[in-house]
């Protein structure tokens, strides 16, 4: 991954299928026909419907926060044609406790192809390798399946579960904290 020198640049990352790198201003244009009603079915905190202003309001956010050194969220191209496909951010970025939170989202044409376990294990080796995070977590609601089989595919394991902590759609739903910490040696 570029940009390593501690945030001073967005750091930017390609695989065979993958490229993840800073959110654009023209991405607003793309992001709503990709945030659909499936892709919002387990998020807590994404508008639906989602427009071109919801996008702003969220790169513009993105970008504060990333000066901040606070979150990076990345855009998810696919390699081999450039096309936007998801989101995937390392958010709440503590250099106290020396952690951070994943969340993502791939639009649903693109489920199913491994984008978001490839687009997870680049995010989780920047965390710990340039960012020396000891931990990263994620909290998912305890009905997506899919989302559950992603974290576990990438070693993080199950922490404990909050009873009935979101109310979506007139009903209450358990979330589950998954965690993965950086086992290799602390050089100093
Ligand atoms: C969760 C999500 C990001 C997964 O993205 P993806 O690119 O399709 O993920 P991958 O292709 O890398 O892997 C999906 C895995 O889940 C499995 N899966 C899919 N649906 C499943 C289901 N209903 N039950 C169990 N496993 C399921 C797939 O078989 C695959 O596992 P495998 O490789 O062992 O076969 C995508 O479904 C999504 O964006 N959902 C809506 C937003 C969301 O839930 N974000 C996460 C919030 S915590």
């Amino acid at each position: 991954m570029r940009g390593e020198d501690t945030l001073s640049e967005f750091p930017t990352c390609r695989t065979k299928v993958v490229r993840l790198r800073q959110l654009r201003y023209n991405d607003v244009h793309t992001m709503p026909r990709l945030v659909t009603a499936h892709v919002v079915r387990y998020l807590v905190h994404m508008p639906y419907p989602y427009g071109t202003e919801d996008a702003r309001r969220f790169i513009d956010k993105s970008r504060r926060n990333f000066r901040l050194k606070k979150e990076l969220n990345f855009a998810i191209d696919l390699t081999e044609n450039g096309k936007l496909v998801g989101v995937i951010s390392l958010q709440k970025i503590d250099n106290v406790n020396k952690s951070g939170q994943i969340g993502y989202w791939i639009a649903k044409k693109y489920w199913n192809m491994g984008i978001a376990t490839e687009s997870i294990n680049l995010v989780i080796n920047y965390a710990f390798r340039v960012l020396r995070l000891h931990k990263v977590y994620a909290n998912v609601l305890a009905t997506n399946r899919a989302s559950i089989r992603v974290l576990e595919k990438n070693g993080l394991k199950r922490e404990g579960t909050l009873r009935d902590s979101i109310y979506k759609y007139d009903k209450f739903f358990d979330v589950v904290l998954y965690y993965r910490l950086n086992r290799r040696p602390e050089f100093v």
